[in-house]
């Protein structure tokens, strides 16, 4: 059991100051700094002067024909050439490191929202925020959650490195497949350290730096061409520690990373 709140929208809050928001006409304004935030096609805005972020992954993400074949065939496949996961594993995972978690959750880095499709079937959709820096990205989420009749799912654009989220209102975050897309990882970890609850859960697939010195200089290129990065487990561990997260897991699985954390 955790403090967190109960619904995606009572966790809404500005993500410059984190303080609470009031509804103006077709906007959230924030009831201490005056920023307000926008929705276009069902989707909140809270990263209005931020158009993208650098590197041609994030480009990716954008690009409309890779949105649209991202859920069924490019995100497996890619997983698939570099590790033995499968959605299936990845979800397993997922519902053991959550644990006994309630309240409301988010999906950071939504993607075209798989994973919050599966968190809203397991707390309620109401419970779940899935935020994502892409566009094209939420456009797609809110359509296949839409298609099946989840209209109680809330998606919003957001960066990880200011999450739209009141300090301590969370009961878990699930982040698949993003941290190594984020700018700052220490900055996101700790960003998710305050949003959680005490008790709150973090669970993460992400992508490991290679052991030999071999793959090295391969990783290094890819990392400069593509902007993503590598992970060692000993950074890991340290950023959650700061952030006030105790590690519980480190999974590897293949290339891939699987890790769970809980907020002291
Ligand atoms: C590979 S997709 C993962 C989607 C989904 N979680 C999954 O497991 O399939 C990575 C997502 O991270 C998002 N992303 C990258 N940088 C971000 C940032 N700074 N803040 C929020 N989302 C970001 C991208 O737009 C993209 O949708």
């Amino acid at each position: 059991m955790t403090t967190a709140v109960r619904s995606a929208h009572e966790a809404l809050a500005c993500p410059t100051c984190h303080d609470p928001l009031e509804a103006e006409a077709a906007a959230l304004r924030c009831v201490s700094c005056g920023r307000s935030y926008g929705a276009r096609g069902g989707i909140w805005d809270f990263a209005p002067d931020l158009a993208s972020q650098p590197g041609l992954a994030q480009r990716f993400m954008e690009a409309p024909a890779i949105v649209s074949i991202y859920e069924r065939w490019f995100r497996p496949t890619l997983t698939r050439l570099v590790s033995p996961l499968r959605y299936d594993e990845e979800e397993r995972y997922l519902e053991r490191w959550l644990g006994a978690t309630t309240g409301a959750m988010l999906d950071l880095a939504c993607g075209t929202g798989r994973y919050t499709r599966w968190l809203g079937e397991r707390a309620g959709d109401r419970a779940v925020l899935g935020l994502d820096l892409s566009r094209a990205m939420l456009l797609e989420a809110h359509r296949r959650a839409a298609a099946v009749g989840r209209f109680d799912l809330t998606f919003a654009r957001g960066s990880a490195l200011a999450l739209p989220i009141t300090s301590g209102a969370l009961g878990a975050v699930c982040s698949f497949g993003a941290l190594h897309l984020f700018p700052d990882p220490p900055l996101a970890i700790a960003e998710i350290g305050r949003a959680l609850a005490p008790g709150g859960r973090f669970v993460c697939l992400t992508v490991a730096r290679a052991p030999s010195g071999a793959l090295r200089p391969l990783e290094q290129a890819f990392s400069r061409a593509a902007s993503l990065r590598f992970f060692e487990r000993d950074a890991l561990t340290r950023w959650l520690g700061a952030a006030g997260l105790e590690a519980l897991d480190l999974t590897q699985q293949g290339a891939m990373l699987l890790f769970a954390a809980r907020k002291r």
